[in-house]
């Protein structure tokens, strides 16, 4: 069994196998076509998605599975007759070969995982872990950067709800000498569990207040959206940092500007034509390394 519930159970192993098989189907995509032929991969998603969900299912159709999906389970699956969670997985799983799951509960893909007979590959999970998002980042500042080691990473934005965040910390402590920049407002700061985790790792993790406290030659930028969905206090108004032409003046031709999408303020639209501005295409990356995700736990190594 092979699920996919958190970063934390990968090795630097596991990233450099994944990275080159993603190498290889980005390379042959054709030859790949027929590599999840008769088995059919359920994608239920309680809380809206684009990118996620669409490049998985891409992903899967590329393979040439099959999908059985549900987009907006919260209303339109069992659950809003008030079916639980497990229930429901505990049916699904036997229609399926494995259930791409997202959900609002921090602990929902573990929860299903524990009774699921087949792989769960959490897509996002409340504000806890969103491990294939922080994969596909991962390919793309290997791609950008050939070596994860002796990094400088900005972490800029929601670290508190960002679970996109969460999970890229824990992969970026697999790697050596890694330097990470926590910039948020005092009430979206990285958890303490996180700051833990890098600490333990040997990370260096340096929270700050204001973009002119990360160094100029940083080697990532990795912005995110505040999740004012998430946020107990409806009231609560949190300034954003925006990044625009002047703040990306103050780093590096080699800096990459990285964001999990989707934006709204946080990145100027005219940045887009800079070209460290690489969400575009890290997206697109997320399909393959989608595509080889299942080809591993459907095929296997
Ligand atoms: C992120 C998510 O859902 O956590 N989106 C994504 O999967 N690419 C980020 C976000 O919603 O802000």
């Amino acid at each position: 069994m092979y699920h996919i519930l958190s970063c934390d159970q990968f090795l630097r192993q596991d990233l450099t196998e994944l990275f080159a098989l993603t190498d290889e189907i980005r390379a042959n995509t054709s030859r790949f076509g027929k590599a999840l032929q008769g088995k059919i991969v359920a994608t239920i998603f309680y809380e809206p998605s684009t990118r996620t969900r669409l490049s998985f299912e891409a992903a899967i159709l590329r393979l040439g599975g099959s999908i059985i999906s549900t987009e907006n389970a919260k209303e339109m699956s069992s659950a809003i007759k008030g079916e639980s969670l497990l229930d429901t997985i505990r049916v699904i799983d036997g229609y399926c070969d494995a259930i791409v799951l997202r959900h609002y509960d921090n602990r929902a893909a573990a929860n299903a995982a524990e009774v699921s007979s087949v792989p769960i590959i959490n897509a996002g999970s409340g504000s806890g872990e969103h491990p294939t998002q922080s994969l596909l980042d991962a390919y793309t500042i290997y791609k950008y950067k050939k070596n994860l080691d002796g990094l400088s990473v900005a972490v800029v934005g929601d670290l508190l709800f960002g679970r996109t965040v969460h999970s890229l910390v824990k992969l970026l402590a697999l790697f050596r000498d890694i330097t990470i920049y926590g910039l948020s407002r005092e009430v979206l700061e990285l958890p303490y569990e996180y700051v833990t985790y890098l600490r333990q790792k040997g990370v260096s993790y340096i929270p700050c207040r204001s973009f002119a406290e990360i160094p100029y030659d940083v080697d990532v930028i990795y912005q995110t959206r505040t999740q004012t969905e998430r946020f107990e206090n409806t009231d609560l108004q949190v300034e954003e940092f925006v990044i625009d032409e002047a703040v990306m003046k103050n780093f590096s031709p080699q800096t990459i500007l990285m964001h999990p999408l989707p934006r709204r303020n946080e990145i100027s639209p005219e940045v887009d034509q800079d070209k460290r501005a690489v969400y575009f295409q890290q997206s697109h990356y997320g399909m393959y390394v989608r595509m080889s995700l299942l080809y591993n736990i459907l095929v296997g190594k």
